[in-house]
């Protein structure tokens, strides 16, 4: 009989590749999703209609909707990835996110309890490195203390807190991955790597004069997020239910990031200033950039903005993964920081210039109907 998987968060970054990764292995896959305006849900897109992958509408929000699906569903593994996961954002709403990103972790653990699957189902919580926040030690590992510096964090701590209270009062198999910043091809687009790497193939291709960020000092252990969602199973499979730091060991500041992603578009930056005034300033182009019409040695292409500072910044995340590495066998160094830039350029320059062609396209057909009245 094939195993049962119920992913929160199916249309996510981690979603997305989880429900591949458990589909490889042969995993019954139900996914939660909730209504939106906008049917197309592009990361999942070319898994719909695939045989045992299956779709549900409900919401963290909504507890009877979970109650009803776990009793349809009967899961022997729950995946629990739904979450306002933008910590800029949940300064702006921060009574959503505590509601999805804590009181929901709360809802599938008593949506199991109530259809009394709490000896069968296994639980995987998808934590966060922010939960070390305003960090006390360097690096993180499982014993590191906690000190959440968002709402987004301070909800995350309840969610880890409550699987561990129903694993020790219930006897569940259910487990928090503390996870580090993990970044892909199919990052939101907000998030600093993302907005990096787009930004950098918008700028190599003319389409962009500047992209501006925040905190450029801020630290991050950046890894890849298909290697990370194999650790959220291995940890499910382990033989008792225990919390675990997945982390590649290496930290990088935003301006390095910055750097290397403009470095594969094409592009090598120099930086001037301090703080708020800091510039990223355009030093030399790859040849085939240095005969174009668009960016030119000497543009100012990196700026500051405060809008993007936030509050409270988490700027010190180095994760310990020695754990994972010994009692799950998991190698956190499968992709390194410098490929997945590469990557993510590689991905984005394609992306951009396709997008452009599409609308090209959009455009003539466009121009002909309106000229011949034929729809192309
Ligand atoms: P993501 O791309 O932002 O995906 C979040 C998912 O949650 C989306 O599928 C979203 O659905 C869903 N969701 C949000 N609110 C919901 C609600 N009320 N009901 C049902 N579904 C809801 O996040 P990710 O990067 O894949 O991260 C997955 C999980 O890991 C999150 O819990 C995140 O906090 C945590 N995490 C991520 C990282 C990282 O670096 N990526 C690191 C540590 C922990 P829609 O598509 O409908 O919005
Ligand atoms: N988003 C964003 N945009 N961040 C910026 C910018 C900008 O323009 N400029 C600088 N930063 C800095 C932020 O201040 C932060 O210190 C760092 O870049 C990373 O920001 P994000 O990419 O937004 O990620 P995050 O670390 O806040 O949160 C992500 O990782 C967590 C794990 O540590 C999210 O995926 C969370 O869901 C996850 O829990």
């Amino acid at each position: 009989m094939a195993k049962i998987a119920l992913i929160t968060g199916v249309t996510g970054q981690d979603g997305s590749y989880l429900s591949e990764f458990l589909l490889a292995k042969g995993y019954e896959v139900h996914g939660i999703i909730r209504r939106s305006s906008v049917d197309y849900r592009e990361r999942i897109a070319h898994l719909e209609g695939v045989p045992h992958f299956h779709l549900h509408y409900a919401d963290m929000s909504d507890s009877m909707s979970l109650v009803k699906l776990v009793g349809k569903v009967q899961p022997d593994e729950i995946y629990n990835l739904a979450a306002q996961s933008h910590v800029q954002v949940s300064f702006d709403a921060p009574e959503f996110t505590a509601d999805v990103d804590a009181v929901g972790v709360l809802r599938i653990l008593e949506a199991v309890r109530t259809n009394h699957l709490e000896k069968s189902c296994r639980i995987y919580q998808a934590s966060t490195s922010e939960l070390y926040g305003k960090v006390e030690e360097v690096p993180q590992n499982e014993n590191t203390p906690f000190h959440p510096y968002s709402p987004y964090a301070v909800a995350k701590l309840y969610g880890y807190w409550i699987i561990k209270e129903y694993r020790e009062a219930y006897n569940m198999f259910c487990c928090s991955g503390i996870l580090f910043n993990h970044e892909s091809e199919r990052r939101g687009e907000t998030f600093v790597t993302r907005k990096i790497t787009l930004a950098a193939a918008r700028i190599a291709q003319g389409k962009q004069e500047r992209l501006y960020l925040g905190n450029l000092d801020s630290l991050r252990d950046w890894g890849y997020a298909k290697d990370y969602v194999e650790c959220m199973w291995l940890i499910l499979q382990h033989d008792t239910p225990e919390d675990f730091v997945i982390a590649t060991g290496v930290q990088h500041t935003v301006r390095e990031f910055a750097t290397l992603a403009f470095h594969h578009a094409g592009i090598e930056l120099r930086w001037e200033g301090k703080g708020i005034d800091e510039k990223g300033i355009v030093e030399s182009l790859s040849p085939a950039l240095a005969q174009g019409k668009g960016v030119q040695i000497g543009d100012v292409v990196v700026a500051v903005s405060p809008d993007f500072y936030r509050p409270t910044d988490v700027v010190n995340l180095l994760g310990d993964p020695s754990k994972a590495k010994r009692e799950l066998g998991w190698n956190p160094q499968s992709t390194t920081f410098e490929q997945l830039v590469e990557l993510m350029v590689a991905h984005d320059m394609k992306k951009i210039a396709a997008d452009d062609a599409a609308a090209e396209i959009r455009k003539v057909n466009l121009a002909e109907y309106l000229e011949k009245g034929v729809d192309k």
